[in-house]
């Protein structure tokens, strides 16, 4: 990324294709909250990050978290809330990327030292947090990280799908 601030209008615009994701019972149970670059609330989410995510996220223009509400409106457990919350993201995601931008998802951060850094109330649980950033130069990434910068390979669709039932992904015992 390239150390350029994400504008509150471009962050709308992200929290606004979060807005319309399909939810269980339409609960909604997806919180942000943000922080843009070169502001206080920045570097107090980028202190919650592991070490390994510190270096590619020094140039980011915005560090959100996302929580779930983990009760519904009729006070009982939200089953699907984390689900809804990936929806939430995903979609928050594709409009980054349709915008040009880098989003990235990541649950290494230190979520007990989050809780009390963001203030979150018991009734939310924290999923992960997001960097959003305009592209950089690959130069700027320490080089370690660089290999990294190529698309991902994926499990082929027999790993994970399977015709009637489930039994198939049965972990066999260990000997
Ligand atoms: C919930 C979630 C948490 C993640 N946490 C991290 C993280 O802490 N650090 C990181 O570098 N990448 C993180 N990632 C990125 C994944 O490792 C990455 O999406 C996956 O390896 C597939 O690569 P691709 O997105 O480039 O296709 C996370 C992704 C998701 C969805």
């Amino acid at each position: 990324m390239s150390g350029q601030v994400v504008e509150e209008a471009t962050l709308r615009r992200l929290f606004e294709a979060a807005r319309w994701s399909p939810s269980s019972a339409n609960q909604q149970p997806w919180r942000f909250a943000y922080a843009q670059a070169r502001t206080p609330a920045f570097d107090r989410f980028f202190d919650l990050l592991v070490e390994g995510n510190r270096p590619w996220c020094a140039r980011a223009g915005a560090l959100l978290a996302l929580a779930t509400r983990n009760i519904t409106s009729r006070g009982e457990p939200a089953r699907t809330a984390q689900f809804d919350a990936g929806a939430a993201w995903m979609a928050l995601a594709l409009q980054g990327s349709r915008l040009g931008l880098v989003v990235h998802a990541m649950a290494g951060f230190d979520h007990d030292r989050a809780r009390v850094a963001l203030d979150l109330p018991d009734d939310l649980d924290l999923c992960c947090m997001i960097a959003v950033g305009h592209p950089g130069s690959l130069d700027d990434l320490p080089e370690r990280f660089r290999p990294r910068e190529l698309p991902s390979a994926r499990s082929p669709q027999a790993a994970f799908t399977a015709e009637g039932s489930f039994s198939s992904f049965r972990t066999p015992p260990a000997l």
